[in-house]
């Protein structure tokens, strides 16, 4: 499973891309707010830092703005992929820029209808929301098991990117059910290092290397 990161904050990219963690990137307009910085700026900085795809997501409503934005944000690199929201129109664009070559990734998909419509639009990712499922007391994990077998059943290349994930858990869940990809913060793939038995045991190695005074260089 491809990792993403979650996140416009591109120290925390840095740190991850430099332990090979970072298959792409993905933003979306409330990431890009929190960044404080400017879209296109910051958007090729992180294109620059990374080789596999970036996500940067239009702001329009209608079809033609957000073709119009999309073939703009094309032009900052060749990793860029397109993001755009799983509406009538957001397919409609969807369809336009894979059409030109762009990957497109199509986002806020809660429906395994919504990811059937992507994929015939040429999608290059869907994106389905899991924490946002889970937070309304559905479950987001059986959508992206839901997607996957449509996928499947029928050969679509488009590939599944579980997105909205807020803790370690959902990662590995995902690549249980085999997601193509799995974006997160980068908080949360931090916490995928985390287990208490291996705290609980360095603490004993330790306290045995202090007592026996064991060195090494
Ligand atoms: C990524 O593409 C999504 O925009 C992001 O994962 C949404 O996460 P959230 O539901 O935690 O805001």
């Amino acid at each position: 499973m491809k990792f993403f990161v979650d996140t416009a904050d591109v120290a925390a990219i840095a740190e991850l891309n430099d332990l090979g963690m970072v298959d792409g990137v993905t933003t979306n307009p409330s990431i890009i707010a929190k960044s404080g910085r400017d879209i296109l700026e910051v958007t090729k900085e992180i294109c620059d830092l990374v080789d596999g795809p970036v996500s940067a997501e239009v702001v329009s409503l209608k079809a033609d703005d957000m073709i119009a934005e999309g073939r703009k944000l094309a032009k900052i690199a060749d990793n860029i992929t397109v993001k755009v929201p799983l509406t009538w129109d957001g397919l409609k664009a969807c369809k336009v820029l894979s059409s030109e070559g762009t990957m497109v990734n199509v986002t806020l998909c809660f429906s395994a209808n919504q990811a059937l419509l992507a994929a015939k639009a040429g999608a290059t990712f869907i994106s389905p929301f899991i924490g946002r499922l889970d937070d309304i007391n559905l479950d987001g994990l059986e959508l992206i098991e839901d997607i996957r077998t449509i996928y499947d059943n029928y050969g679509f290349e488009t590939q599944i990117l579980a997105a909205s994930i807020r803790n370690a858990n959902h990662m590995s869940e995902c690549a249980k059910i085999g997601a193509d990809v799995a974006t997160a913060p980068p908080a949360v793939i931090k916490a995928m290092a985390n287990h208490v038995l291996t705290d609980n045991g360095l603490a004993a190695f330790m306290k045995d290397i202090e007592k026996a005074n064991i060195k090494i260089v």
